[in-house]
């Protein structure tokens, strides 16, 4: 069973929960993930590590609820436990493997849509306490939909945000926003990583394509079993099969197949939404 130690609310229906998982904590690296079970009869759900302290033995997770899963996993409150907490999985970001020298001759552009804002930052943090050198661009829908602004300017070289409404920052996608970092501020980016909804990452990679830059994408595919033996987390990256699970999560953008990803992603819609509704039956009958 895993302790949760620390609880808050990040916006609207976005939770930070950070775990006692002294095992993970150790060996988690950037880029890697957790697959979470709530109870014994829960289903398992991948989330990316969102922060990791081998000191104190932690790893926090961000989680929207969205299902019934991550409902129940939000219900939860600090001093509960979790049962199930495997990690680290999948293999950590590239760039990990690289020498200070290499780190410092790069230049990294992160673009991080909304959620998946919180998987981006423990890659940034860990850019910046190796000599690395990262802008990052943060989209969300909204101001009040915003996260982890304060984390990332302190790890940042340049932060930059992008509201679709205007309400903070530039007003527009985050695309809109590579577009004017190179066109009209004179930026030069060796490598792009970007992590959020498919359908961001997918334009991300239209963007970059147009400019020649290399783009790594964290996929978050549907998951089962988390070891490569399923076949659920399946992805087509450069005509070839792949599972994220063991030969991701990270994956060159401009090989993946998105829209079989995104037809993928939705293929347990119904079963999702028959879920959903019991739940929130069983939560109004109490
Ligand atoms: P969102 O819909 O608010 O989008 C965030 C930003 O992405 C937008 O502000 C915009 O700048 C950009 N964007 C969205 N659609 C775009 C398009 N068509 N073209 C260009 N830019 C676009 O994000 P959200 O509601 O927080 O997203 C939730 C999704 O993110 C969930 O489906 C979740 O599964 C996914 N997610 C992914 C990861 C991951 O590891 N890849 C991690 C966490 C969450
Ligand atoms: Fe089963 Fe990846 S989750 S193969």
């Amino acid at each position: 069973m895993f302790k949760i130690v620390e609880k808050s609310l990040l916006a609207d229906n976005i939770y930070k929960l950070r775990i006692e998982a002294p095992r993970v904590a150790n060996s988690a690296l950037p880029g890697q993930f957790v697959i979470v079970r709530v109870d014994e009869q829960g289903e398992r759900v991948p989330l990316t590590i969102a922060d990791f302290d081998k000191e104190d033995g932690t790893v926090t997770i961000v989680i929207q609820t969205i299902g019934a899963s991550t409902k129940k996993l939000c219900a939860l409150n600090e001093g509960d436990y979790i049962a199930d907490f495997v990690g680290p999985l999948g293999n950590p970001s590239e760039f990990v493997h690289l020498t200070e020298e290499e780190l410092r001759s790069r230049h990294y552009l992160f673009v991080a849509g909304g959620v998946g804002t919180a998987p981006v930052y423990p890659q940034v943090k860990w850019l910046h306490e190796h000599g690395g050198n990262a802008d990052v661009i943060i989209g969300a829908k909204t101001a009040s939909m915003l996260i982890y602004t304060d984390e990332m300017a302190r790890v940042a070289n340049n932060l930059y945000v992008a509201t679709d409404d205007g309400s903070y920052g530039f007003k527009g996608m985050v695309t809109a926003k590579i577009k004017d970092l190179i066109d009209n501020e004179g930026k030069h980016y060796d490598e792009c990583v970007a992590i959020g909804p498919m359908i961001m990452m997918k334009f991300v990679t239209l963007t970059t394509r147009e400019y020649s830059l290399p783009t790594t994408v964290s996929l978050n595919a549907l998951m089962v079993d988390g070891t490569g033996m399923c076949g659920a987390c399946r992805v087509s990256v450069g005509g070839k099969i792949y599972f994220t699970c063991v030969d991701g999560p990270e994956f060159d953008g401009h090989q993946v197949d998105f829209d079989e990803a995104m037809r993928r992603q939705a293929m347990y819609r119904n079963q999702e939404a028959h879920a959903n509704d019991k739940h929130n039956h069983k939560c109004n009958c109490f």
